[in-house]
């Protein structure tokens, strides 16, 4: 059984998802063991509570460096012994020691199809702005493990979502949720769990159970 620990500074729909796959018995290799919020009174929180599972606080506010963060991050992880880290709208970019330490170990989510609209940013609502903004038709999520630079390590799984007319970046931002985030999260995660995710350097092979 894996550890996984959910990183999350929000509202925690992404979470919501894996919480949901766990109950429906779908994470078979590993366990939910803890989500770790970097804002105090995060409505994710609450969700984990619901869900028997549990809630730590990592302030932000309280350090004030990046490295004073990450490195209090960095203990939390340890003594929970985390195998996987999700990040699911977790607002913060990690140290590289942090990253080095958890090489292809920490799964992010980004609600574009990356190489576009991503990067330094484009996070929340603007990545579904810019979208419409440029006149796609398709977009979609992408699940990668996260490296040194934003939204650009090794490619997990990918979804589309066609963009429709009369699209507002929150009616956008709701079905790139439904129809891709909260799919595609908990897949890569019991993919991850199960070992058939194999890295080669920027390439992802998903091989057979
Ligand atoms: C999602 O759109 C995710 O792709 C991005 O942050 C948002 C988090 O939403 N990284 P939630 O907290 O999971 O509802």
């Amino acid at each position: 059984m894996k550890n996984i620990v959910v990183l999350v500074s929000g509202g925690g729909t992404n979470l919501q998802a894996l919480l949901d796959a766990q109950g429906r018995g779908e994470l078979t290799s590993g366990r939910i063991a803890a989500v770790v919020s970097s804002t105090p009174g995060a409505y994710a929180l609450e969700r984990a509570e619901n869900a028997g599972v549990a809630g730590y606080v990592v302030d932000r506010k309280a350090y004030g460096s990046r490295e004073a963060f990450t490195e209090a991050l960095l203990a939390q992880l340890e003594a929970l012994n985390a195998d996987l880290i999700v990040l699911a709208g977790f607002l913060y970019i990690l140290s590289p020691a942090f990253i080095d330490r958890y090489e292809n170990r920490i799964i992010n989510i980004h609600p574009a199809l990356i190489p576009s609209f991503c990067g330094d940013g484009y996070y929340g609502l603007k990545v579904h702005e810019k979208a419409l903004e440029y006149g796609v038709k398709l977009t979609g999520a992408t699940v990668h493990f996260v490296s040194a630079e934003a939204d650009a390590g090794p490619i997990i799984l990918q979804k589309a979502v066609a963009i429709e007319e009369g699209d507002t970046p929150e009616l956008l931002q709701r079905r790139v949720m439904e129809q891709a985030e909260w799919k595609l999260l908990p897949e890569a995660v019991r993919l991850f769990c199960q070992d058939r995710l194999r890295v080669e350097g920027r390439i992802v092979h998903i091989t057979e159970a």
